[in-house]
């Protein structure tokens, strides 16, 4: 199963490429030495990361040829914006400015937050609303990422984290081998361009460690994402240089004060400083927040978007608290899917052409929760690729979804769910 179709390269300028994929152009960076125009390659993230011979790439391309107009008029035909009766006129002048393409103000944001889980027109209209966004700024593709969680290890204590240093659970961490043996399954077997590898801030990896882990999954010419914590940026730099590309770091909260009280030992403005650096370093960002944290206020949910947004991320990455049993928020209400929704289709009107994760914690909400944020602006996924043993021990929260299921099946799933709605699992670039 392939996860992203090769393109061919039209155009060379320097170190922008332009790729054709069945008529539809998308400019990438190209790092390789030896690209030319006619070649076949597949980008990630907006970078060529591999080179593919023709042969194969006609091959793939004849399969793909008749799904790729077949999922996009599905995608189109469910991305139709449906004005009914009896929406709140206010919702309906600021989706005027969205359908203008106007940027909107932080009180119009707070509005469309506050609209009442009751008032089901209005919400409804918001969803289809960043769904058609999402479908004129970037068609139907979805980039479905693997993720290995190689250790459950944190130096931290965060209140809300069910791998927190204090909490007793059976600890693993993935030897480098283990770890790069998982990524060559993930791309050779399943056919993943993109990993995710996420620990907790587990320093038992040194750089020699991570460099090696790196620069040894990147000869599977893959987009390589690390999600490994607070690190110095000479630790981020030298893993850049041996070939990871992208860091997916959450803020958790823009709320100071709630960062302090839940996050102790750590430092609000450092980890702010880190994703800005990273961004200069040249890597792809993936960043973003908690929703539901104790004393969280609509306006902070705002603010959490509006500071995701000032980072130029690719991709935004937040979801709901789900409490974790033993930590000290095993308590605390989670936030309902409806409030989530809103929040991924504020976010698709506030960054009309990012990506927008829907995350494993939004999936525990409901049965219907992973489709319905694909539904209301969201189009990226992660599969979990973690050796089975270790999945279930990476307990961030409790009662995690999927983690019973195999690998194939829940590739297989997620693929049906995308092809029901239109969407191609493919990541087309920038
Ligand atoms: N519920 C949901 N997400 C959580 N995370 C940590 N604990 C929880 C929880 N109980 C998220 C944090 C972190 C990411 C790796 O996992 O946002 O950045
Ligand atoms: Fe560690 Fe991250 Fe969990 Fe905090 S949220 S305890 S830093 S894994």
């Amino acid at each position: 199963m392939c996860y992203a179709i090769p393109g061919k390269i039209v155009n060379l300028n320097n170190k922008i490429a332009i790729v054709d994929y069945f008529g539809e152009k998308r400019n990438v960076l190209n790092e390789f030495e030896n690209i030319k125009i006619g070649d076949y390659v597949y980008a990630q993230g907006g970078i060529i990361i591999d080179k593919i011979p023709e042969k194969d790439a006609l091959e793939i391309l004849n399969f793909w040829k008749e799904y790729f107009f077949e999922l996009k008029k599905i995608d189109q035909k469910l991305s139709q914006q449906r004005v009914s009766q009896n929406v709140n006129t206010e919702v309906l002048q600021i989706l005027q400015k969205v359908n203008l393409n106007q940027q909107l103000g932080k009180d119009e944001l707070l509005k469309l937050l506050q609209i009442s889980t009751t008032d089901t027109n209005s919400l409804n209209l918001i969803y289809t609303s960043a769904n058609n966004v999402r479908q004129k700024e970037l068609d139907n593709a979805c980039c479905v990422h693997g993720i290995i969680e190689f250790s459950n290890y944190c130096k931290n204590n965060c209140f809300y984290c069910g791998i927190r240093k204090d909490r007793s659970i059976l600890r693993y961490r993935m030897l480098p081998n283990e770890i790069i043996k998982t990524a060559e399954i993930a791309v050779k077997k399943f056919g993943f361009k993109a990993i995710v590898l996420q620990s907790g801030e587990d320093f038992w990896y040194n750089d020699e460690n991570l460099v090696s882990i790196v620069k040894e999954i990147r000869k599977f010419n893959i987009l390589i994402f690390l999600s490994i914590g607070v690190r110095s940026l000479e630790t981020y730099q030298k893993l850049y240089n041996a070939g990871a590309r992208a860091v997916l770091i959450r803020f958790e909260t823009s709320n100071k004060n709630i960062f302090a009280k839940l996050r102790p030992q750590t430092n609000f403005q450092e980890r702010i400083e880190l994703i800005k650096s990273l961004k200069k370093l040249g890597y792809i960002i993936a960043t973003g927040f908690l929703i539901g944290l104790p004393n969280e206020t609509y306006e902070d949910i705002i603010n959490n978007i509006l500071l995701t947004k000032s980072f130029e991320p690719d991709m935004y990455s937040f979801g709901p608290l789900i409490p974790a049993i033993g930590t000290p928020l095993e308590n605390v209400k989670t936030i309902d899917e409806t409030t989530v929704l809103k929040i991924i289709s504020i976010t698709r009107f506030v960054d009309r052409q990012s990506k927008i994760l829907i995350t494993s914690s939004f999936e525990t909400l409901s049965k219907e929760a992973k489709r319905n944020g694909l539904l209301s602006g969201g189009n990226s996924l992660m599969i979990n690729v973690t050796p089975k043993n270790y999945a279930k021990l990476y307990e961030i929260y409790s009662n995690r979804p999927n983690i019973e299921k195999t690998i194939e099946e829940n590739i297989k799933n997620t693929i049906e769910l995308l092809y029901s709605l239109g969407r191609a699992p493919t990541d087309l670039g920038i």
